[in-house]
């Protein structure tokens, strides 16, 4: 493990204030291992600045609605072991851009095929596109799919 000075490292209040999310949040990150801290030796959380990185962007992910597996992929694939540099984020964020466009082709498709929904009311099984919401979204793989909700 690499040492580094403790006057560097971050207690959890002190790492959540700065990160702008509460520490029960950065708790559940840490289970999911998305981020990491070291321990005290009265095993406290010491965060590394560099972390502060990783949580803004797990917050930028979440914000266009990627599942919290799917930023894991994406953060498995930085560095743990130093702060990630230009080209690491720029890579991440092209591919981001990709999802992006996807999820908009697919919310457009999906509002053409609600347009024929407004003012019908019938809900039927076999032609109604919101009555099969939830397969249509099904199809497409487990966790959130629609929205651009932060947590
Ligand atoms: S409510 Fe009639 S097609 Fe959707």
């Amino acid at each position: 493990m690499v040492s580094h000075d403790p006057g560097t490292m971050l207690s959890i209040g002190d790492f959540a204030a700065r990160a702008g999310v509460s520490t029960s949040a950065l708790r559940y990150y840490e289970s999911l291992e998305l981020i990491h801290s070291e321990r005290t030796g009265g095993n406290q959380r010491r965060y590394r600045r560099a972390e502060l990185r990783r949580v803004a962007f797990i917050r930028a992910a979440q914000s266009i609605g990627l599942s919290l597996d799917e930023i894991k992929a994406s953060l498995d694939r930085l560095p743990e072991g130093r702060i990630p540099d230009r080209a690491d984020w720029r890579r991440l964020s092209t591919e981001w851009s990709r999802r992006i466009e996807e999820r908009i082709a697919h919310l457009r498709n999906l509002q053409e095929e609600l347009d024929g929904c407004i003012g019908c009311g019938c809900l039927s099984i076999s032609r109604c596109a919101i009555y099969n919401l939830s397969d249509k979204v099904a199809e497409e793989g487990a966790g959130p799919r629609l929205g651009f909700q932060a947590e």
